[in-house]
């Protein structure tokens, strides 16, 4: 087995090393699309600082990473193919994080971290509030349609205000910023003709849908999607929607991935939203959680390094 290395986060081309892990292991059983990646990383400014992230590298590519939200908050990654590097990810994360209580969060599919984190001592969590994976193959898609006087169309350069403000209405109070949204329009695979509007009859922006695309795996994942509360019920996230989803077949997708939170009071339309659209649930997250102490060896652990760092 080739030998196993271990590096800090150190810029954009660290975030495509991740996102290759996320394309190459891409199934129903995988909590991260490629598109969610970026956009964690980006909407926000001040991601480094906040999230302290390391890449585990073997023959020359990523077979895990470990992403905090500090205090104590881990995303991970871990190729089925070398289920014992999710120790690894844990025994970092008990290093860094600066909580007493550590979670983390993994879709249920997700067979081999659930293993892993069950065999640690992490405790599922039975808190309702959680994300329903949820998919829609792109066949038999229907025409959008919006009210007279509205415009759908795909988002320009030119718009990043109109973006950025219909964006900040729908999840007030937001850190999204003009800054950010630039560098969110900088990532890979951001592609503006999949990064959808209503303009209303007075020039703003009433909802809006960005899709991301995976073309390796013909999956568009929306993220985010959202009307101005004084637009809702009128039909226009229906159409967004559509209006992208229609865009997202066009340039290559077979299917599209929506992660809605579900018994969330900020998101109450979003799980009908989709449903409306047709799509259907097919995995759901699960919050574990632990206090810290040591973790066990696993075993027939072939890592050293992990070993030694865990002494
Ligand atoms: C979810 C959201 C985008 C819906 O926007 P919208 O423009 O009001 O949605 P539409 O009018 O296109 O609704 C289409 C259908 O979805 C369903 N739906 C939408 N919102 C709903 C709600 N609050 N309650 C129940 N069903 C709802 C209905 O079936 C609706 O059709 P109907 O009005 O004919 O019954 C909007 O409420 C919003 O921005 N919420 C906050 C942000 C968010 O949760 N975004 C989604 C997750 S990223």
């Amino acid at each position: 087995m080739p030998a196993l290395t271990r590096r800090g986060y150190a810029g954009p081309a660290d975030l495509r090393a991740m996102q290759s892990l996320a394309q190459r292991i891409w199934s129903k059983a995988s909590s991260l699309h490629v598109g969610d990646l970026a956009w964690q990383r980006f909407q926000h400014a001040g991601r480094e600082a906040e999230c302290p992230t390391v890449l585990w590298e073997a023959g020359g590519e990523v077979v895990a990473w470990g992403w905090i939200s500090l205090p104590g908050e881990l995303a991970l990654l871990v190729d089925p193919a070398r289920p014992e590097l999710a120790l690894e990810v844990f025994g970092w994360f008990e290093d860094t994080a600066s909580a007493a209580e550590l979670a983390v969060t993994v879709l249920d599919a997700e067979k081999h971290v659930v293993a892993a984190l069950e065999r640690c001592g992490y405790a599922l969590q039975e808190s309702s509030v959680h994300q329903s994976y949820e998919s829609r193959l792109l066949v038999d898609l229907p025409e959008p349609v919006v009210p007279a006087g509205f415009t759908l169309r795909p988002v320009v350069p030119d718009d990043l205000a109109r973006r950025v403000a219909v964006h900040r209405a729908v999840w007030h109070p937001s850190r999204v910023t003009e800054p950010s949204y630039r560098s969110v329009m900088a990532a890979w695979p951001y592609r503006a003709e999949l990064d959808w509007a209503v303009e209303a009859p007075d020039g703003r922006f009433a909802a809006q849908c960005l899709i991301w695309l995976d073309e390796r795996n013909a999956v568009g994942e929306l993220e985010p999607v959202g009307t101005l509360p004084e637009f809702r019920r009128a039909g226009l996230a229906r159409a967004v929607c559509l209006a992208a989803l229609h865009a997202a077949h066009h340039a290559g997708a077979r299917e599209a991935v929506v992660y809605p939170v579900i018994n969330h009071p900020k998101s109450a339309g979003a799980l009908p939203l989709y449903r409306d659209l047709g799509f259907r649930p097919y995995a759901r997250t699960l919050t574990f959680t632990r206090t810290r102490r040591r973790i066990p060896p696993f075993p027939g652990s072939a890592s050293p390094e992990g070993a030694q760092r865990r002494r």
